[in-house]
């Protein structure tokens, strides 16, 4: 097996979509449980912007340029490395690589954080799936939510908020489902499984959640959480995928640890109050959870939805303005 020379989208400095271009890349062989795959599609999630802006630099430390960028790909197996048996050259697979670099023609990514797309399931709608889907459903799950029981979801109109109405509703088999989104949106939330909708944009800060009752499980997708504790049930979950918080940089230095636990201690102070019980939930990639999760959009008991879809490298700029400032429904995805 060589090195495989193709194009990808990359950034040499910190900065708005527009430090985005199209930038050679040499990828190598796959390494040991490694695949090396053809990219057909690739989807935006705010991590890829935030790191792009070098938000994310006082976690990760210095980087070295140029940088390729996003997580999210679905394509076709070119060639696989030592030890991968789970997958052969031509099977169509998603992944969430770990490090960035799915925009481009081609990518390397690990078999334990890739599965196999069913037939049934577009390249299109298979990229939009791993990072926010897997999300929703390790939030829900640590929120330990059960069926006929009561969720509140904030940004359920958004990537991580649309996968965890649907699964919260359909797979969960929630009782009540209240979702929060801006008022263009609540027909799509409510035809994804929301109960009931609260327009955020309607009303004053914190009065959305106000007189809206208790919930058994509360998730917040928006950074949110210290105003949404109220909603919690006594001793049971409140979950934020967003709020800075210790667990998004365990391995961190004491500084920046310290930094984290100042920025999270409102939201444990305000869930201390409501005795509800908080916790933030980091993504952990994983190929079963992905594997899962395609088979709910083969089964239909999900769908992802698209906002725009893009097309080629050349997009790039569009694509990440969509993104960030296009309030999107669902997610932004390129077709390569
Ligand atoms: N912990 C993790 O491992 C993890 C994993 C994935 C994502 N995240 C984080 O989770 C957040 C959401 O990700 P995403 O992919 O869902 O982003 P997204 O697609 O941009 O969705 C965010 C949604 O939030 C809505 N929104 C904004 N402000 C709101 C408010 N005050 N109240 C209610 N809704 C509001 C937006 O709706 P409108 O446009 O209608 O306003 C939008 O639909 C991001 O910060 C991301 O970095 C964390």
């Amino acid at each position: 097996m060589s090195a495989l020379t193709c194009n990808m989208v990359g950034h040499s400095a910190f900065g708005d979509a527009s430090v985005l271009s199209v930038m050679p890349l040499t990828l190598s062989a796959p390494a040991a449980g490694q695949i090396r795959m053809t990219v057909k599609a690739v989807s935006i999630n705010p991590i890829d912007y935030k790191r792009r802006e070098g938000k994310l630099k006082l976690i990760e430390g210095p980087q070295v340029m140029p940088l390729g960028i996003c997580h999210d790909a679905a394509g076709v197996v070119e060639s696989v490395g030592e030890g991968v048996t789970e997958f052969k050259v031509g099977d169509r697979v998603a992944t969430r690589k770990r490090g960035v670099g799915t925009y481009a023609e081609a990518t390397l990514t690990g078999a334990d954080v890739s599965a196999k797309i069913p037939d049934s399931v577009s390249f299109a709608h298979a990229a939009a799936l791993p990072l926010a889907g897997m999300t929703a459903l390790q939030a829900l799950r640590a929120a330990d939510l059960k069926a006929g029981e009561t969720v509140f979801i904030s940004g359920g109109a958004g990537g991580v908020g649309h996968y965890a109405v649907q699964l919260a509703k359909h797979y969960f088999k929630a009782g009540k489902v209240v979702a929060t989104c801006s008022g263009s949106k609540a027909a799509l939330c409510k035809s994804l499984g929301a109960d009931e909708v609260v327009d955020y944009t309607a009303v004053p800060h914190g009065t959305q959640y106000a007189g809206r009752g208790k919930f058994d499980v509360v998730m917040d997708t928006v950074g949110d959480s210290a105003a949404m504790c109220v909603l919690g049930k006594p001793h049971r979950n409140v979950v934020s995928v967003v709020n800075l918080d210790l667990p998004m940089a365990p391995n961190a230095t004491f500084v920046v640890r310290a930094f984290l636990m100042a920025m999270g201690a409102p939201v444990h102070f305000a869930a201390w109050r409501a005795g509800t019980t908080y916790q933030f939930v980091r993504l952990t990639p994983n190929a079963a959870d992905l594997a899962f999760l395609l088979g709910l959009l083969d089964n239909k008991t999900i769908v992802s939805t698209l906002d725009t879809t893009f097309h080629g490298l050349a997009a790039c700029q569009d694509a990440f303005n969509k993104a960030e400032h296009g309030r999107p429904a669902g997610k932004v995805v390129i077709e390569i």
